[in-house]
């Protein structure tokens, strides 16, 4: 039995701990904890997390746990350590650590004494000592020190697991995937409601939208190894089975999406990411201004982003004035959550939200909140939108 810790960003605990126990990872024990998820399962099952978590940063498998109380009592420790098992001498190794109220004060003088120790190990053993890559070992190592008790993990997703794979560029606001599917699952979305994102920036929250309804692996899209591909104890043919499986759990989508941006090359670099996500098909991506908006369906189900000026500050009012708009006049009946940084910014909808849900996001305090949108009863014109009071207002 391993004993794991996913990491996530605060607030998305809850959505992590049930991405862990769907069947498709099947992890025991699970206990949310701070920005991660404690759990237990066999080797598969940190596989199978890596594979299919979409909330989560990182996923570390614990190694050995003792109390340490001085630099001297860590190196003794990690240096009685089994290396040997978990690495060959001519692999490349990194530590980061983290210490709080201990002994050790330093969380970089930590990292070095491990590193020392492992490297003394192989060097009385083999009479050679392996080499430190930071940016992509083979045993990326990660210590956790908290009041004297020390926790040594390897990290077995490297190259943290936000980067699917689909994305060809940044833009300037992009959504962190694993923020992006967070919000989504949050939100309720279960694959089945008509789906729409009318401010859609690069388009990652209708791709992982139109992932979630998939039941597509994220990690399925990964380009370069994972750490654990290149471990001593990597077993090839479960991993093998592993993937094979998920490719089979994938499905049709069974509801539409449809996003629309108005900034033309962000709408050109969602489209590639659709694309790229192999969406092109079942995902589109109109350009323009949500003002004028026709989605090609009544939207049930809206999860978006809007600007809120922390990061963009031009016109975030208008967007959410205007966002408010679409909302009453497109959306009659659905339910829309929106992500906001900015507590301000809300009041601009002139609507009544029934849920708030706090999510941190870098050094930003946001809120997922909720709105139901009121259904129109049967023959009841839509609001007028300022686009359909003032012909003049579409050449602005
Ligand atoms: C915070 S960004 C969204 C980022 C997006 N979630 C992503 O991951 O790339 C907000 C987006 O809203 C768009 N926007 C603002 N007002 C708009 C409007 N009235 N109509 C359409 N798009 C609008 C901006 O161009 C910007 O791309």
């Amino acid at each position: 039995m391993i004993r794991y810790f996913a990491t996530c960003a605060p607030g998305l605990e809850p959505v992590l701990a049930d991405e862990l126990r769907a069947d498709t990872i099947g992890a025991a024990d699970v206990e949310p904890g701070s920005s991660g998820v404690a759990f237990t399962g066999d080797r598969d099952t940190g596989y199978r997390a890596n594979l299919w978590l979409r909330t989560a940063i990182r996923v570390l498998a614990e190694l050995d746990r003792a109390p340490v109380d001085g630099p001297e009592a860590l190196y003794d420790w990690a240096r009685g350590l089994p290396w040997e098992r978990w690495m060959t001498v001519d692999q490349t190794l990194s530590v980061d650590a983290r210490v709080w109220d201990s002994a050790i004060t330093h969380s970089r003088y930590a990292a070095f004494r491990i590193k020392d120790a492992i490297c003394d190990r192989f060097r009385d053993r083999c009479g050679d000592r392996p080499d430190v890559d930071v940016a992509d070992a083979h045993l990326p190592l990660f210590l956790y020190v908290y009041e004297n008790r020390a926790t040594l993990y390897r990290d077995l997703s490297g190259q943290t697991l936000h980067k699917r794979g689909y994305r060809s560029a940044m833009h300037k606001s992009s959504l962190n995937e694993c923020v992006a599917a967070g919000i989504v699952l949050m939100s309720g979305f279960d694959g089945t409601q008509d789906f729409a994102d009318p401010m859609c920036g690069s388009g990652t929250i209708p791709i992982e939208a139109a992932l979630i309804a998939q039941r597509r692996a994220p990690g399925l899209f990964r380009k370069t190894p994972f750490p654990f591909e290149r471990w001593p104890d990597f077993d090839r043919r479960a991993w093998g089975e592993i993937r094979a499986a998920a490719k089979a759990e994938a499905r049709p989508l069974g509801c539409r999406i449809a996003a629309n941006e108005r900034h033309p090359g962000a709408a050109s670099l969602a489209r590639r990411d659709v694309a790229a996500a192999g969406l092109g098909d079942v995902v589109t991506i109109a350009q323009g201004d949500a003002e004028t908006w026709e989605p090609p369906f009544v939207p049930q189900w809206v999860v978006t982003n809007p600007p809120w000026g922390e990061r963009l500050s031009d016109a975030s009012e208008a967007s959410w004035r205007t966002l408010g708009g679409f909302l009453k006049a497109r959306c009659g009946g659905a339910q829309a959550w929106l992500l906001s940084g900015n507590a301000e910014l809300t009041q601009f909808l002139r609507m009544k939200a029934t849920r708030r849900i706090p999510i941190r996001i870098g050094k930003f305090d946001c809120r997922l909140i909720r709105y139901d949108v009121r259904a129109r009863a049967p023959g009841e014109a839509p609001p007028p939108r300022a686009a359909d009071r003032d012909p003049w207002h579409r050449h602005r």
